[in-house]
């Protein structure tokens, strides 16, 4: 195997917070994007993509995501909706919505629903206030475990970790097993900057032993 060249970039405290988030983008993809929908105390629905998103355990099914405090200090309706509540659905992203996923990444005021503005359709979660996008096939209703700050201030960020109450999926993204099926599911990821990728080119690799992990090494 080739080794390569190495180029340091020493983190400091003079760094502009934007290169250090510009170069953690490139670094860690394609990132997974939830699509998180919440409501605020007074019953205003929200929408916004988060990439900063994995899933985090089993026992109990568990998502974080990472809302970030904007340069002027402002923390996102999601997150701020998300301490009033204790409440959150994480949505996935098919190919088909990415348009209208991207238009809610727009910084509305907290009075304005990006279901609204973005075309989605709201169908009611069973388990949690805030309701699920009719256009996406995956919806994960999700109860707030905790939030984890990271950093305080401006472009300070938080970990915002919530069980998964009930999974919804749509039965035509199934596969003849009852399986979830990845390229019926067609999801999108986030490279850096503006940049997007697909599911669609996609490999398989044995697990060392020739065998299957053992449920326990799965990860
Ligand atoms: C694909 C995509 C991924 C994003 N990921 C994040 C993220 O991980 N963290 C974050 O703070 N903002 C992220 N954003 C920006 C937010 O979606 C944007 O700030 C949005 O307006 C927040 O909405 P809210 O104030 O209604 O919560 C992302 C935007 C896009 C388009």
């Amino acid at each position: 195997m080739k080794a390569f060249d190495d180029y340091e970039t020493l983190i400091s405290a003079e760094r502009e917070v934007r290169d250090n988030y510009m170069l953690l983008a490139s670094c860690v993809l394609p990132r997974p994007i939830a699509f998180v929908s919440t409501v605020s105390a007074v019953g205003v629905a929200n929408l916004a993509p988060f990439s900063f998103f994995n899933a985090a355990g089993a026992k109990p099914p568990t998502v974080l995501f990472c809302p970030a405090v904007t340069r002027d200090g402002t923390e996102k309706d999601t997150l701020r909706n998300i301490r009033e509540t204790g409440e959150f659905v994480v949505n996935v992203v098919p190919y088909a919505i990415r348009d209208g996923m991207n238009e809610t990444a727009f910084a509305f005021p907290p009075d304005v629903s990006e279901f609204d503005t973005a075309g989605f359709s709201m169908l009611s979660s069973r388990y949690v206030k805030p309701a699920r996008v009719a256009e996406s096939p995956i919806h994960m209703e999700c109860k707030l475990t905790q939030i984890v700050p990271i950093g305080s201030g401006p472009q300070s960020s938080s970990i915002c970790i919530g069980e998964v109450l009930c999974f919804h999926t749509a039965r035509d993204v199934l596969a003849s097993d009852g399986n979830l099926d990845v390229e019926k599911l067609d999801l999108v990821g986030r490279l850096g900057g503006d940049g997007y990728s697909t599911t669609r080119d996609r490999f398989s690799l044995r697990r060392p032993s020739g065998k299957s992990a053992p449920e326990s090494n799965r990860g």
